[in-house]
C-alpha cells in the first residue's frame, strides 16, 4: 500500500484568501497527510478568514505577509525559522494584475499595471525561493499556480497571460539553481476554478462553462484535484519530477473542438 506520510514535514502556503483558495486546497491536502503548515496573508483584512480556517488545526500558524515586500518576506522566512527550524515545501498560490488591465484590449496595457502583474504574479515568486532557500531541506519542494492563457490567447486575460508565461519559465530556471541541492520545483497549472482571483477576470463565468463544455471529462475540475496533485508533486512519489507544467483540467486545454457525443 502506498501512503503519503508527511508527520515529520513542514510547509509555507502563501496565497489563501477564503477556503475557495487553490492554496488552500493544497493545504488542506497537506495537512491531512499530517505536515506542519505556516500560512501567510497579503493584508489584515484576509486575517480573520484565515484565523477561521486554522482553528483547531494543528501545526498551523499564520503571519501577514506582502509578497512583494522585501521587509515583509524576511520577517515571514525568520518565522518560518523560529517556528519549523527547516522547510520542505513553499507553495506560492498567488496572483493579480489591475482591474484596467483587464477589461480593455492587451496592446493597451499601462507600463505600471505591466509591472504591477509580472511582479506581484510572477517575480514573487522568485523573491519566496530566494527568501526560502537557505531553509530548504534537501528532497524539498517548491511549487506554483498557473494557468493555460500563458501558451494560448484567453480574451481579457491579458497581461496575466504574459505574467503566467515568465512564471512557468521562471520555474524552469527556479529548478536549475535549486535542483543543486535536491530541491525541485514545479507549476500547476489548472483550470478555471470559481476563486475572487478568478471572479475578477472579465467574462470568467463564460470561460469556466466553456472549459467545462470542452475537456475530455466533460466537466470542470474541482479545487480538491487541485490539491491532490499538488500533493503528489509535492511529495516523494514525485522525486524524479522539476521544471514541469503538470496540467489539472479534466483535458480542457488538449481539446481543438468540443468532444463530440
Ligand atoms: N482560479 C482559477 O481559475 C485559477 C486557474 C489557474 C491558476 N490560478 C492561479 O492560482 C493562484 C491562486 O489564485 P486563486 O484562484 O486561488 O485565487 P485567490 O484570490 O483565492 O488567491 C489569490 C491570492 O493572491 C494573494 N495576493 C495577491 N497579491 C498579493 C501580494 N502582493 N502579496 C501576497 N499575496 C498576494 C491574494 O491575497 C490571494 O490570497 C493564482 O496564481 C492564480 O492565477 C487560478
Amino acid at each position: 500500500m502506498i501512503s503519503i506520510d508527511m508527520k515529520d514535514k513542514t510547509a509555507l502556503v502563501m496565497g489563501v484568501a477564503n477556503g475557495r483558495s487553490l492554496g488552500w486546497s493544497i493545504a488542506e491536502k497537506l495537512l491531512e497527510a499530517g505536515c506542519r503548515v505556516g500560512f501567510s496573508y497579503q493584508g489584515e483584512r484576509l486575517k480573520s478568514e484565515l484565523e477561521k480556517l486554522t482553528a483547531g488545526k494543528e501545526g498551523t500558524w499564520i503571519q501577514q505577509a506582502d509578497a512583494t515586500s522585501e521587509a515583509d518576506l524576511e520577517a515571514l522566512f525568520a518565522t518560518v525559522k523560529e517556528q519549523f527550524g527547516g522547510l520542505d515545501y513553499l507553495i506560492h498560490a498567488i496572483g493579480f494584475a489591475p482591474k484596467a488591465a483587464m477589461e480593455g484590449r492587451f496592446i493597451d496595457t499601462a507600463p505600471e499595471d505591466w509591472n504591477t502583474a509580472l511582479s506581484v504574479s510572477a517575480y514573487t515568486f522568485v523573491s519566496a525561493a530566494r527568501h526560502a532557500e537557505p531553509l530548504l531541506r534537501e528532497g524539498g519542494s517548491i511549487l506554483t499556480l498557473t494557468h493555460h492563457a500563458s501558451q494560448q490567447v484567453f480574451p481579457k486575460y491579458n497581461v496575466m497571460g504574459v505574467a503566467k508565461a515568465a512564471l512557468e519559465a521562471a520555474t524552469r530556471y527556479l529548478s536549475s539553481d535549486l535542483g543543486a541541492k535536491g530541491v525541485r520545483v514545479n507549476a500547476v497549472s489548472a483550470g478555471p476554478a470559481r476563486t475572487i482571483a478568478a471572479r475578477s477576470i472579465p467574462g470568467f463565468a463564460s470561460m469556466y462553462d466553456q472549459a467545462g463544455e470542452a475537456a475530455a471529462l466533460r466537466r470542470n475540475i474541482s479545487n480538491e484535484e487541485v490539491g491532490k496533485l499538488s500533493l503528489y508533486l509535492l511529495s516523494d512519489l514525485a522525486s524524479g519530477v522539476t521544471g514541469q507544467v503538470v496540467y489539472v483540467d479534466a483535458g480542457a486545454y488538449i481539446m481543438a473542438m468540443k468532444p463530440q457525443g
